[in-house]
């Protein structure tokens, strides 16, 4: 039977680049002769089946603009808070989805809206994603959408912060996204030049950080720039976790699986106001002033990079060609300056953290940026 209505969807944290994925995709589709239909909120949207028709007019204008119009929600189909109860709304979604008469839906997402496409897949749905998240911690794709210009804006503000560092004297720890992964740090650091740069793959401890910073200052320089990464965490937070984690894995039956999870609920407690407790004991140890920068939601905001953009035309279309082709259930994968259909399969679920051996962790020793740990 030939494709006649297709739907798209947003989900998971905002991103500079969703909309040009979606008018990518949107205008392929409507060059292929199919109705569009947009749905609000992410996976919210299609469970309460609240969806706009997406036409050339509404396409048009957002290539350049941040956000997403179609608003997001980091909702799972299957654990959805509706009216004060956690229900699953799987069979919904699959209801609401015959009702508009769709032949595919599209995801726009990272890791969580992998997992979450994948269980639409199972459950009978015509699915494909694309990859989106400034923290690039997707597996299975070159390139995520909103990495770029994440990076870019992280790395102006290092830039800045310098200007501060140097007049001042100061330490200044700029905490950086990325959820479990490094990426948006160490490229941000590597390129900004920061001195100390702290992933969540390299546990690292807060002497050898201050030894580092003493080192410059015996040289002449009385001010250092460290960029941590939200997820990082020392030597020994970083064996706890992994030591609850551990449990989780191993944890057969149910009250053993809750013991292990509030047991991680309160380790990621703890770890709110890391970089706050980093910078104090920087400055206890080091004798210099410290200050922190939290970047935050700054680094998901705004115009997406041409880079950004090109990824985004490149996979919200080859997406449509999928459709066309009724290639179901894989992610649109950037591979080289192309695409690749990966089976959800094999990226839900994984996650794509920064090797031991990547050249930007060799880059950054070469250049005597301190890591955190003891240089190998
Ligand atoms: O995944 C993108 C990201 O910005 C992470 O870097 C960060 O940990 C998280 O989202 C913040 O989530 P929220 O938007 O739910 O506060």
């Amino acid at each position: 039977m030939a494709i006649r209505k297709v739907g798209v969807l947003t989900a998971g944290g905002d991103s500079p680049g969703l909309n040009a994925a979606i008018r990518a995709f949107g205008k392929a589709a409507i060059g292929y002769g199919w109705e569009v239909v947009g749905y609000r909120d992410g996976f919210r949207g299609i469970a309460e089946d609240r969806r706009v028709k997406l036409s050339k007019a509404t396409l048009s204008g957002i290539l350049t603009v941040g956000g997403t119009v179609l608003g997001t929600s980091r909702d799972k189909p299957h654990r959805m808070p509706i009216d004060g109860e956690t229900r699953d709304m799987t069979d919904q979604i699959v209801a609401n989805y015959r009702k508009a008469g769709l032949d595919a839906l599209v995801c726009i997402g990272g890791g969580g809206t992998a997992k979450n496409a994948l269980r639409l897949s199972k459950a009978g749905l015509d699915v494909i994603t694309l990859p989106k998240t400034i923290d690039f911690d997707l597996a299975g794709t070159d390139a995520t959408i909103g990495f770029a210009t994440a990076l870019e804006i992280a790395t102006d503000a290092i830039d800045r912060l310098h200007s501060t560092a140097h007049s001042h004297h100061r330490i200044i720890v700029a905490e950086i996204m990325g959820h479990g992964a490094g990426w948006l740090t160490l490229g941000s650091g590597l390129a900004g030049g920061a001195d100390v740069i702290l992933i969540p793959e390299i546990p690292y401890t807060v002497a050898t950080v201050a030894d580092a910073i003493n080192r410059r200052v015996r040289a002449g320089t009385n001010f250092s720039i460290v960029a941590v990464a939200e997820g990082a965490r020392s030597v020994e937070d970083a064996r706890a976790l992994a030591a609850a984690e551990a449990r989780l894995d191993a944890a057969g039956e149910r009250t053993a699986k809750d013991a292990a999870r509030s047991e991680i609920e309160l380790l990621e407690l703890q770890h709110t106001g890391n970089t706050l407790r980093l910078a104090h004991q920087l400055e206890q140890l080091t004798g210099l002033e410290s200050r922190v920068s939290i970047l935050g939601y700054v680094q998901r905001g705004g115009t997406p990079s041409p880079l950004d953009r090109l990824l985004a035309t490149l996979v919200g279309t080859a997406a449509a060609d999928l459709v066309a082709a009724r290639t179901f259930g894989v992610m649109v994968a950037a591979r080289g300056d192309s695409t690749e259909a990966v089976p959800l399969n094999e990226v839900a679920g994984r996650r794509h953290t920064v090797p031991p051996d990547h050249p930007w962790i060799a880059a950054a020793r070469h250049v005597r940026t301190c890591l955190g740990d003891e240089a190998p």
